[in-house]
Parts: C-alpha cells; structure tokens; sequence
C-alpha cells in the first residue's frame, strides 16, 4: 500500500524551472550557443554539473575546470537573484491541500529534488516543516534520470521503494522514478513525460484527482 509520496521541487511545487531556464539560457548566448525549449526540456531535473556540459557539448566547446566552475557559479548567482522575491504565494495551486489530504491519510511527503538550493526554496515557500525527509542532492552519487536521489528519500523515509509514488515535471525525473521501482506520477506534457503511469497538466489537477489517483496506484 502507499506509504509515501515524494515530489520534485522546480516545477513540481512552484515555477522555479523557469527561473533555471532563464540562468541557463543566459550561459548559453554567453558563449553562443543556441538554446532552445527543447534543450531546456532535457534539461530539466539534470543537475549543475550537467546541464552545463549539456550546453558546452551542444556548442563544441571545451573549457577547462576553472571557467567550468566560474560558469556554473555565475549561473547560480543568477538563479539566486531570481529566486529572491519567491514567497509562500509563488506555491502552486493545491499543494497545500494535496499535502494535508495525504497526511490526513498517514502518507509520508518526501522531497527528492536534483538543486543544491532546495532547502532555500522550501524555506522560501514556507513549507520546509511539511515534509518528513528532505534529500541531499550534494550527497547522492548519481543524478537523475539515475534512481539515487529517490531511493535515497524513500530510505530517509524508512519506506519501501514499491511503496512510494514519486511526482515529477521533468523527462529525466519520470526515468529516476521508473529506475528506483516506484510509481510515477507526472506533472505537465503528456508527450514529455509519457514513461509515466498517470500524467495530470498541472499541481491542482492532482490534487483534484488525488483520491483516483491513489486508487490507480493500488491497482497497480
Ligand atoms: C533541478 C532543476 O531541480 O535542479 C534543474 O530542474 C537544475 O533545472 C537542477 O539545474 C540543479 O539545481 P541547482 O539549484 O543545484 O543548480
Ligand atoms: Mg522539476
């Protein structure tokens, strides 16, 4: 039966996957790479690192490590700049009534987010309180569409991996979920995110569906 949902961050809980967008899209002209949607559609839930050979490769480029770390520092200072002003207001509509259905129902929340700034943004929220386990993705060995940070959450959690739901916005978060055994539930495209086992367009969608959506899980 379930025992836990863990949910993505940017672009799950609140619209920080646009801000990430606008960092990197600014890397990327900075060095002259073209970076359309599609790129930023794989780019998401990839973590630092990642994204930012993502763009040298699509560039041929190559820099050594020095410009490497400056890089990913100037877009971090960037993201920050962007994330000042979020508040509790910035949450998407039916996280909060989503959260309290599921503890009602004695369901633990987890967080399994790829950004080294999570717990900044939950704070920001307001709803670092709400979760039973927060993973660290600075202390997970591989990054997603690697099982590593979801495995980790449910481990945090003391719940079994087959046990658990994972919610999810990005193509390489869906794989994460698929890879760790769990159900996955995703969160935008149906196209993008079609590994998954139920696709609501948005946040609130689920949480109106929350009740079939917990029935498909245990039928399946
Ligand atoms: C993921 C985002 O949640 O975190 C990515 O979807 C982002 O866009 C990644 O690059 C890493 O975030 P951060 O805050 O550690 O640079
Ligand atoms: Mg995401």
């Amino acid at each position: 039966a379930l025992q836990a949902a863990i949910f993505d961050l940017d672009g799950v809980l609140t619209d920080t996957a646009e801000f990430h967008f606008i960092a990197w899209q600014s890397i990327a002209q900075s060095l002259g790479v073209d970076f359309s949607l599609d790129d930023n559609e794989k780019l998401k839930g990839v973590d630092r690192h990642n994204s930012l050979q993502h763009i040298l490769n699509k560039g041929n480029l190559t820099i050594d490590e020095q410009a490497f770390n400056q890089l990913l520092d100037r877009k971090n200072k960037h993201y920050l700049s962007l994330i000042a002003s979020i508040t509790p207001q910035h949450l998407f509509e039916g996280v909060l009534a989503c959260f309290t259905s599921l503890k009602a129902r004695g369901i633990k929340i987890g967080l399994a987010s790829a950004s080294k700034n999570a717990t900044l943004v939950l704070n920001k929220l307001g709803i670092e309180s709400l979760f039973d386990f927060v993973g660290d993705a600075a202390s997970v060995k591989n990054s997603k569409p690697a099982p590593d940070i979801f495995l980790s959450v449910a481990a945090g959690l003391g719940v079994d991996a087959h046990d658990c739901m994972g919610i999810e916005d990005a193509a390489a978060g869906v794989t994460a979920i698929k890879s760790a055994k769990m159900y996955a539930v995703g969160i935008g495209d149906k196209n993008t995110l079609c590994q998954a086992d139920q696709i609501f367009t948005t946040f609130n969608q689920l949480n109106l569906h929350l009740s079939d959506c917990l029935t498909a899980f245990e039928s399946s």
